[in-house]
């Protein structure tokens, strides 16, 4: 925990002009002795929300927030006073640790620095090179989209990037830690990126972490990463946060890719952001809890994103956040489908996305409509371990009359399988836990459990037929 002096925060804050602060997340324009901007705490089409330079406070006319520069970052990065101050101290240079800390705290620096100098020299590449533009353009990317996301080009070289930095005076071990070059077997450098469109990965604190490389021919693989470093590390950021955090809206779209947060905000949808081709962690799950209110997962409609909807699903609850999932079309992601049918229809589908557990029924209705009649009645045992899943007894009563109407079996008797289920899932798994360490007992349970189910629905079902 780091201790912060008065004489500290008086410093911070007088470091921190609430002007340059605030005109990070919004576009302020002067007007009289202040400046105005649209509110980012509320939607908004006319600006009614003003900073004033002299006072250095804010405040909204529409929905009546306002304060100074740290109740600003309190409140748009949701954090604690304290980690405010921490926030602003990194943004103005002021150092709060001890040495050590402030020595890797330079490495970041001059690493963060290097990312953003080839940010823009691959921005400018963009600009000048006519096969990145044509790229663009036959995806139907509108041409602002380069400046929303400060893509770039790197070109179809082996030493175009080398060249540059070693112009610079760059340390070519940084360039090469931050895996922008690579050293061949005779010892030389290449160009790690070639002929690719760049994606720079810009965290939440607006600093450039690391790149993307999309390949603009059919060269594999489709996309490069920079790989994990001090300032890289995956886990802990997603594509697009520094975009969601310029708009108002509290909805969070969730994808897969760069190309759909894209994409989508080529449509005027500005809220995605992507897990970096990675399935989503722990960590990226608090990010999302911690800037937005409604998560919508909407990943490609093939058979790894549905799984990888399912654990999402997981990752999700378990950060106490409860997800909408939006699907779309078989075979289309975010972006092909939003390209094909527009704005408007992704809109209606994320009204007509399904929560958790109506995605989890739909799902083993799905099933249980295309499996043989024959095999009907196996499936009753995913409907249980659905049902037993469900922690609220309201929700749980829904299903238990939906599933009931299905296979025609009264609801007490369903319930008393669900407790069983539950019941016996405690009495094995929970109360004996390292018996679960290998996946084989796992199984064994799901197994026991299922002859058990059955068991109970076999006498239920002759006691109705000695009726
Ligand atoms: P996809 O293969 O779904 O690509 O990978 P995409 O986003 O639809 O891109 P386009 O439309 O074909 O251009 C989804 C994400 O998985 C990661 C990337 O983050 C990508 O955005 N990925 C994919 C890689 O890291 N490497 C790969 O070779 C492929
Ligand atoms: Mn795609």
């Amino acid at each position: 925990m780091v201790f912060i002096s008065d004489e500290k925060k008086n410093q911070i804050i007088e470091n921190s002009d609430i002007v340059a602060i605030i005109g990070d997340y919004v576009d302020l324009k002067k007007s009289g002795n202040s400046y105005k901007g649209l509110c980012p705490f509320h939607n908004e089409k006319t600006p009614s929300f003003t900073v004033d330079d002299k006072k250095q406070l804010f405040h909204c006319f529409g929905c009546g927030e306002g304060g100074d520069v740290v109740s600003f970052i309190m409140h748009k990065e949701g954090l604690s006073y304290i980690d405010s101050m921490k926030f602003l101290a990194s943004k103005a240079g002021i150092k709060l640790d001890d040495s050590k800390s402030s020595k890797e705290n330079k490495i970041l620096n001059r690493f963060y620095d290097i990312n953003k100098d080839i940010m823009m020299y691959f921005y400018k590449n963009l600009l000048t090179d006519k096969a990145g533009q044509i790229y663009l353009k036959n995806r139907g990317f509108r041409s602002n989209i380069v400046n929303t996301f400060m893509l770039g080009f790197a070109k179809n070289s082996w030493d175009d990037l080398l060249n540059y930095v070693k112009k610079k005076d760059y340390l070519l071990d940084d360039i090469e830690s931050l895996g922008l070059i690579k050293k061949s077997q005779n010892g030389k450098y290449y160009d790690k990126y070639r002929n690719r469109l760049i994606f720079p990965i810009i965290n939440h604190y607006g600093k450039v972490i690391g790149f993307g490389g999309r390949s603009i021919d059919s060269t594999m693989p489709k996309y490069l990463n920079s790989p994990e470093s001090q300032v890289f590390k995956k886990r802990y950021n997603l594509y697009g946060l520094n975009i969601f955090k310029k708009q108002s809206s509290k909805d969070i779209i969730l994808v897969e890719g760069y190309m759909d947060v894209i994409g989508l905000n080529n449509q005027g949808i500005d809220q995605a952001v992507a897990s970096l081709g990675t399935s989503l962690t722990n960590d990226q799950a608090k990010l999302l809890k911690r800037y937005a209110k409604n998560v919508y997962i909407c990943y490609d409609e093939d058979n790894a994103g549905i799984k990888a909807t399912d654990r999402a699903i997981e990752i999700l609850l378990d950060e106490g956040i409860k997800p909408n999932i939006i699907s779309l079309e078989k075979g289309l992601d975010p972006d092909d489908f939003v390209k094909k049918y527009g704005r408007d229809a992704f809109i209606k589908k994320m009204d007509e996305a399904s929560d958790v557990y109506n995605y989890k029924y739909n799902k083993i209705l799905d099933l249980y409509a295309k499996s043989k009649d024959n095999e009907k009645f196996e499936k009753l045992n995913l409907f249980i371990e659905f049902l037993a899943s469900i922690k609220s007894d309201l929700t749980r009563e829904i299903f238990i009359n939906n599933v009931s109407k299905l296979f025609n079996i009264d609801k007490a008797t369903l319930k008393e399988s669900v407790l069983k289920y539950n019941d016996n899932y405690k009495k094995t798994y929970i109360n004996n836990k390292e018996n679960f360490s290998n996946d084989n007992n796992f199984k064994n349970f799901h197994q026991k459990q299922k002859i058990i189910v059955e068991r109970k629905i076999m006498k239920f079902q002759l006691m109705s037929l000695k009726l």
